[in-house]
């Protein structure tokens, strides 16, 4: 398969470690994927989806749903380089435990060595991979997420570098022990090398725990990697958008998991004349092209996306993605041969298998589909991806935006008044708790720039380095940023502003002021648009409800700015001193 010798080399220790009773190279082709498919839906793991061609349901283990982000480690050499924000342990130690756990793990299992490739293959942005991992679920996932498989290889030849990711569920088949539907191991570690630039993963089979190449290699391992190279590597979807005029640009927006990035990426436009293209939904890199502009990859090749509340009316574009050639993960079973979740459609089915596989009926009283139910689709297959997805030069950013879920205070669009300002802005994001974690969902929590579990090393030097980008081109070919929030409730706690589709009035005035146009007024936290500036033809909103989406009231302001300054002491030395100043002047300005 290959003549890499370090390759072969880790293929080799691994598998001495690990004791598999086979190896099996991936070469990502149709035959591999189907002959793995045909052993899950032989052993009743996989249900093939009458409706969807090529399509399968699974269920998980239901403690195995999520993203553990209390069992993720940055184990860098010191402990500050990892960070206040991150869990850590000392490499050495990592080790000691892991390869503990990883001797003999395999057991009784075929281990699957999967090259992969982060980005269009052989484009300079792109990077190599290769995942060991002993479960067909992810080889098959990966396959879909990532471009997979021998031509990786040939790109790798002999010696090309590759971030090695080892992945076990931790459920070795010893003694005869008979295997279960989804094995995974209570014990669960998802760590990070970020000086050897490698990733261990044990434990879990599912999403950002197991397909090694999304958050723990395309995020936390990236981000590293970016910062030593003067890049960005961020939880950002990236959208094409023409206005009626055909002036094209592209935006970026980090907001944090389940926060509406599937959504935003391939929204279907409330206002004629628009259209938004895909470009990617989850990860962005990012690197200066000659003209100091920043220029944008979606990594990625797939959608892992969050099912719930994916509709014909919120995003047909998400749905027409998956009808086939899909894998989903614990949704719901229809009777006539589909797979349901809440939100799919406005009547609930009469009877269901829900995702614990039991009978389920509307009196259930219970979720059909697990609130982090997911879809794996391939890219290419929405209707709206971007003609220049595959572009290996990137696409030119004009704009990024910083989001969250935010009941109050925060206004539905607001412009930084400056490359710093909006840096503070990314510092500042906040949101309520998802399901896409495990733990307790509706909390606020700080989540700067949407990277809170994904930033592989000290979140202070990682300011400074978006400070630092901001050095390294021209106010005037920067992209501008603004803070975004579609989430604000009114007093009965029902959101005001209706959001999906509705969310190009926003991007519009954006561009607006992208181009210089867009009318705005002042306030001590950024420019909101001025009365008029957002349109809102054909929009039920009534005036006061949109009067308050841009009310900013002084004491909440004054009061997320001591919160603010109280989150900054846990940063030290470490926090740019460009936030402070930022911070201070935030104040200044809402005190006059
Ligand atoms: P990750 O894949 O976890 O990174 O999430 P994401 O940011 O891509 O989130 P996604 O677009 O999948 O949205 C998550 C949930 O938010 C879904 O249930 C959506 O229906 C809901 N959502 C998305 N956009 C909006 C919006 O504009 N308004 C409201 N009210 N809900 C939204
Ligand atoms: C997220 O949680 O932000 C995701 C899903 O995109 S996972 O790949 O599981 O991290
Ligand atoms: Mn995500």
């Amino acid at each position: 398969m290959t003549k890499n010798k370090k390759l072969l080399a880790w293929v080799d220790e691994v598998a001495k470690m690990t004791q598999p009773d086979k190896i099996h190279w991936c070469d990502g082709s149709e035959e591999e994927n189907n002959m793995l498919i045909e052993g899950y839906v032989a052993s009743g793991v996989f249900t093939p989806i009458p409706k969807r061609p090529n399509s399968y349901w699974v269920v998980s283990d239901p403690k195995d749903v999520a993203r553990v982000e209390d069992r993720t480690f940055i184990c860098s050499e010191k402990e500050i380089d990892a960070g206040p924000t991150n869990h850590w342990m000392a490499p050495v130690e990592m080790k000691k435990i892991l390869t503990g756990l990883f001797t003999g793990c395999m057991k009784g299992r075929t281990m699957y060595v999967i090259p992969f490739s982060m980005g269009p293959l052989g484009s300079n942005i792109s990077h190599i991979g290769i995942e060991i991992t002993d479960s067909p679920y992810v080889v098959i996932n990966m396959r879909i997420m990532t471009r997979m498989g021998k031509a990786v290889l040939d790109v790798l030849g002999e010696d090309g570098h590759f971030v090695p990711c080892l992945h076990s569920i931790g459920y070795p088949l010893t003694d005869g022990k008979k295997d279960v539907a989804w094995p995974c191991n209570e014990t669960k570690y998802i760590s990070h090398f970020p000086e050897e630039r490698a990733i261990w993963s044990y434990g879990s089979g599912y999403g950002g725990n197991a397909l090694l190449g999304k958050k723990c290699f395309a995020l936390r391992i990236a981000s590293v990697l970016a910062h030593d190279e003067g890049w960005l590597a961020e939880h950002m979807l990236i959208l094409g958008i023409t206005p009626p005029n055909g002036e094209k640009k592209y935006i970026a927006a980090a907001f944090p998991s389940a926060c509406g990035k599937t959504n935003l990426a391939m929204l279907t436009p409330s206002i004629p004349g628009w259209k938004v293209e895909t470009v990617g939904d989850d990860i962005a890199w990012m690197k200066f092209g000659p003209d100091g502009r920043l220029y944008a990859i979606n990594p990625e090749y797939g959608f892992f996306g969050v099912a719930p509340g994916t509709s014909m009316k919120t995003n047909a574009n998400a749905m027409l993605s998956c009808e086939s050639n899909s894998i989903f993960t614990n949704v719901a079973f229809t009777d006539d041969g589909d797979v349901w979740w809440e939100g799919m459609t406005d009547e609930k089915p009469k009877h269901l298998i829900d995702w614990n596989k039991n009978e389920w009926t509307p009196e259930s009283g219970k979720l059909s589909a697990h609130p982090n139910s997911r879809f794996t689709a391939p890219a290419k297959q929405c209707p709206v991806i971007d003609a220049a997805w595959e572009d290996p030069k990137g696409v030119p950013i004009s704009a990024f935006l910083f989001g969250g879920r935010r009941e109050s205070f925060v206004p539905l669009v607001n412009e930084s008044f400056d490359w710093n300002h909006g840096v503070y802005m990314g510092s500042a994001c906040a949101s309520e708790t998802t399901a896409a974690a495990a733990g307790a969902v509706g909390a606020l929590r700080h989540d700067p720039f949407a990277m809170l579990p994904f930033c592989g090393y000290n979140m202070g030097d990682y300011f400074g380095h978006w400070i630092q980008i901001g050095r390294m081109s021209t106010q005037d070919k920067l992209p501008k940023i603004f803070f975004v929030n579609w989430f604000r409730k009114n007093e009965k706690g029902k959101f005001i502003w209706p959001g999906y589709g509705d969310n190009i009035r926003a991007l519009k005035w954006i561009i607006e002021r992208v181009n210089g146009t867009g009318k705005f007024f002042e306030t001590p936290i950024g420019r909101l648009p001025a009365e008029g500036a957002l349109d809102i033809e054909g929009l039920n909103i009534s005036a006061d409800d949109l009067k308050k989406l841009f009310t900013i009231n002084k004491e909440t302001g004054l009061a997320e700015v001591a919160e603010m300054r109280e989150y900054y002491k846990k940063f030290g030395d470490r926090l740019p001193k460009e936030l402070a100043t930022e911070l201070d002047k935030i104040e200044e300005r809402l005190k006059k």
